[in-house]
């Protein structure tokens, strides 16, 4: 039976990823002083996030999730916050415009600090550490002192967040992300690869039907939905006494809501039910994501559900589903099948990243086919079962990165050594971010148009 929850009960359970803080005094006090910040996200707007979503379960739009594997510290930059922004927007416009859909946008960004490792400690040579969890918890570079897990890191991935969330407030909201900018929103080393012209025509259409538009009275100036765009932040809520410190109420509802971003999802390492991640994040309000992966059962999943959205609300659980290429055909029917024998209300989301990853030459990369191919399953699986393939969930960058091999410009193995950067997973570039969007955009409107041949008889 549940018991009551507050915003420290998870603390009474037991816990997976916790990192070993050497001095406990310290942790506490950084922890009290957090909770005296103010909130970075509002009840509101998480709230809006949800009903967003609400529509995307009921097959009425598509989820964009997408951003770093990890922010860093030395990465904060103005410059690096843009260039994310611009591929995000980029992928957004292109399948709003083909798949004719409204899509939500949320970046894994804005607090994606803390990292589940599958080993405490890591090994180089004859030297073992503890491992890197994030720069939220300790450093990544490679000696004793930085591995130490220290509070004050919580303060500086608040600060972090803070500015990084102020700048995207101001070009969701402020005229960057503006439709009449469709075509400046292209980053400069993609205008030369395949998907940019793809990209151009598509950028013209915009414009003509901006245009148009224009001329029968309808502009950005009188329009804000031409001129703004809802843009919502993301993180694995996985230190929880950070996200603890950030739980306030809100004052309109009397509920808790997690402050520290829009939306939070479970890792699929923390995911056991009776544990201390599922307990925190049960009793706050904000949309959840839950990482469902190749060991979560179909019964595992209906419980956990139970626990997590007890009253089947609409937009309150998008399950992440990351498989990998060959396991996605054997594992996603069963997950959808349980659902839908039990009723239940979900955002079926794909994460293509996390069960690709493989080694080469000594870097963890991940093909770019198989990225694809994990994607095409799962809209094939979806449209055999009848459901909403309603999300996207990947690790990207706005940078000319190479970490993924593959893609139109055919990255090679050998080709990683050249701006491997990642403080953790590897990403897609700006340009494979785009191709993937083209690829999305064509089976969403596949799907749509198999739809009104069905209606059509
Ligand atoms: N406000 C709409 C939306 O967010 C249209 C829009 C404005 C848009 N700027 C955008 C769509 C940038 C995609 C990208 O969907
Ligand atoms: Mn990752």
């Amino acid at each position: 039976m549940a018991q009551t929850w507050n915003p420290s009960s998870w603390r009474q359970k037991p816990i997976q990823q916790v990192p070993e803080y050497p001095d406990l005094a310290a942790l506490a006090a950084t922890e009290a002083q957090l909770a005296t910040y103010p909130p970075l996200v509002f009840a509101g707007e998480a709230r809006r996030l949800k009903s967003s979503l609400a529509n995307v379960a009921e097959g009425r739009g598509f989820l964009l999730q997408g951003g770093d594997c990890a922010e860093s510290f030395a990465e904060h930059g103005a410059d690096t916050i843009r260039d994310f922004f611009r591929a995000f927007l980029q992928m957004a416009v292109v399948l709003t415009f083909g798949a004719q859909q409204p899509v939500v946008k949320v970046g894994r960004i804005a607090g994606q600090f803390a990292k589940p490792r599958s080993s405490n400690i890591e090994k180089q040579g004859d030297v073992e550490l503890p491992s890197y969890r994030g720069d939220i918890i300790n450093g990544i570079e490679f000696n004793e002192a930085a591995r130490i897990p220290s509070p004050e890191r919580q303060l500086d991935a608040y600060r972090q967040s803070a500015a990084t969330l102020n700048l995207l407030r101001a070009f969701a909201m402020g005229g960057y992300a503006n439709l009449d900018n469709v075509h400046q929103w292209m980053l400069g080393f993609v205008k030369d690869s395949p998907q940019a012209e793809r990209y151009r025509k598509l950028a013209d259409r915009i414009s003509e039907t901006m245009d148009f538009m224009k001329a029968i009275g309808i502009t950005p100036e009188s329009n804000p939905n031409l001129r703004e765009t809802d843009f919502f932040t993301s993180h694995e809520a996985l230190l929880l006494g950070y996200e603890q410190a950030l739980t306030r109420v809100d004052s309109t509802s009397g509920d808790w809501y997690a402050t520290s971003g829009h939306m939070i999802w479970i890792g699929d390492r923390t995911r056991q039910p009776d544990h201390a991640h599922i307990e925190y994040c049960r009793g706050i309000k904000n949309p959840l994501g839950l990482k469902c992966g190749p060991s979560l059962s179909a019964d595992g999943l209906i419980e956990l559900i139970d626990l997590l959205n007890p009253n089947n609300e609409a937009g309150r659980l998008t399950l992440i589903c990351r498989f990998g290429h060959d396991k996605v055909a054997e594992h996603l029917p069963r997950l959808i099948r349980a659902v839908e024998r039990e009723g239940r209300k979900v955002v079926w989301s794909c994460d293509p990243m996390h069960g690709n990853t493989i080694t080469l030459n000594n870097y963890k990369t991940r093909p770019f086919e198989r990225i694809l191919s994990e994607v095409e399953s799962f809209f094939q699986i979806h449209r055999a079962e009848g459901t909403h393939p309603g999300g996207i969930h990947i690790e990207m960058t706005g940078k000319d990165v190479t970490e993924c091999t593959g893609g139109a410009r055919a990255l090679s193995g050998a080709d990683l050594a050249d701006r491997y950067h990642t403080h953790c997973d590897p990403r897609l570039n700006a340009d494979q971010a785009l191709e993937l969007a083209f690829l999305l955009a064509e089976r969403m409107k596949g799907g749509r148009d198999e739809k009104r041949m069905v209606v059509n008889g």
